[in-house]
């Protein structure tokens, strides 16, 4: 590690120390390089603004961040142990090709503030993805409810055979689920659209930042004003974002489960799409769902990274190098996260549902709340209409389930699933 901003004579470093101070952490940079880049160009124009620096000044630096930004992308620069972290690495492209006026980069900033703003940057890209994918599969779902309204499904409770439900009812429930999680993120992109650039190391600077225009630059609704407070929001905004991943992944696991059950012989309602599924090393005549559980796992690793996260947490106010191992669960996790949602939509689309194992499922049984409901509304007592029907549960004629599904008129059930009121969620706020 040949350059260290702080320290001028490197030969008498202990290499083992170093190591164990940078860790991974210059690698997992690769991911918030072009935002601490972007943030780095919105710093300087904030000092030419006061002019702390000359217009040419910022232009020449503006542009050499371009061109770091360019030979990044292109894999012509290799962010590698050779710097102790993506912010160093910036300061010495821009040292050493413009020496002087590239030294003064860092002048009223520190790489306390310039983690948080690339972090806080990387945040807001990441729950956009999320949103869009939220929306993808919603309106999947919505689809494929609207062609499947009366297409008859069996409904459990505990497992255990209930009342008859519909394909289109289950496919609306993941649309509302998706609608939800996406305005979660929507009002999680709010609540974190603030800018932490400007705050130094915790403590302000003796200059008068220009942050308004930092925050307009780098197109933040607000700035994040208290400058303690904007460090002790370091993992407070990743925890949350990770939450609304979290809640995404959730009825991920929940949709995952339903299909390696329903995929099974023992139930035979569906068909995966042969590219989600693999073969068996061992046994021939097997296809197993692998995509399928590693999707319902994914949850799990979310969480696991927010446990990890949540537990570093645990500090007084101001930066501590601790809060550097924020970065590995939070970037992991979030990119597992988007990896697995960005799979559902397609997943959801090519489901082939079998009608008739379906409709066979259903046992005569199934129709016995209807006819208790049907009892209690000519007026018979629901309890004595509930007795009445279980204690002749055996002599059950044959019901039609198309019929059972046309009279489930109780909204949002399968006769009036209600999918505009679920599709009008997907619209921004500011849309509606
Ligand atoms: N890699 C460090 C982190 O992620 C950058 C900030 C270092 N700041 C410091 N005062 N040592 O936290």
């Amino acid at each position: 590690m040949a350059n260290l901003l702080w320290q001028s004579n490197t030969s008498d470093l202990d290499e083992r120390l170093m190591h164990f101070l940078a860790g991974e952490d210059v690698q997992l940079d690769r991911k918030l390089f072009l935002f601490d880049i972007q943030a780095t160009q919105a710093h300087v124009q904030g000092l030419a603004s006061i002019n702390v620096l000359s217009a040419a000044e910022c232009m020449a630096l503006c542009e050499e961040l371009d061109r770091l930004a360019d030979a990044f992308a292109r894999g012509d620069f290799a962010l590698d142990g050779q710097f102790e972290d993506g912010h160093s690495a910036i300061e010495h492209w821009l040292t050493s090709r413009l020496g002087d006026v590239g030294a003064k980069v860092h002048t009223g900033r520190s790489r306390n503030d310039q983690v948080l703003v690339a972090s806080r940057l990387y945040l807001l890209h990441s729950l956009e993805q999320v949103a869009t994918h939220c929306i993808d599969i919603a309106s999947v779902c919505l689809e494929r409810a609207a062609g499947s309204a009366d297409v008859p499904m069996p409904g459990y409770t505990h497992l255990q055979r209930a009342v008859v439900s519909s394909l289109g009812m289950w496919f609306a429930g993941f649309a509302e689920a998706f609608a939800d999680n996406y305005q979660l993120a929507c009002h999680t992109l709010d609540w974190i659209n603030s800018n932490p650039l400007g705050t130094a190391a915790g403590y302000g600077v003796n200059l008068p930042l220009d942050r308004d225009l930092t925050t307009k630059t780098l197109g933040f609704d607000r700035m994040q004003v208290n400058p303690i407070y904007t460090q002790n929001s370091r993992g407070k905004f990743e925890l949350q974002s990770l939450m609304v991943v979290a809640q995404s992944l959730q009825d991920v696991r929940r949709l995952a489960w339903d299909l390696s059950l329903y995929t099974t012989a023992e139930f035979n309602f569906v068909r995966l799409p042969e590219k989600y599924t693999t073969g068996s090393s061992i046994m021939p005549n097997k296809r197993n769902p692998d995509v399928v559980e590693l999707l319902r796992s994914a949850a799990g690793v979310v969480q696991g990274a927010m446990a990890e996260l949540s537990s570093i947490l645990s500090l007084p106010s101001g930066y501590h190098r601790d809060l550097q191992g924020t970065k590995a669960p939070l970037l992991r996790a979030t990119e597992h996260g988007i990896a697995a949602l960005a799979l559902i939509p397609d997943l959801l689309a090519n489901l082939e549902f079998d009608r008739n194992t379906m409709t066979e499922a259903i046992d005569n049984g199934m129709f016995a709340t209807d006819m208790a409901v049907d009892l209690a509304a000519q007026n018979i007592p629901f309890r004595q209409a509930y007795r009445q029907v279980k204690e002749s549960l055996d002599d059950i004629k044959e019901f039609s389930a198309s019929d059972s599904l046309k009279q489930r008129t109780s909204p949002g059930a399968a006769a009036d699933l209600r999918l505009e009121q679920i599709r009008r969620r997907l619209m921004r706020t500011s849309d509606k």
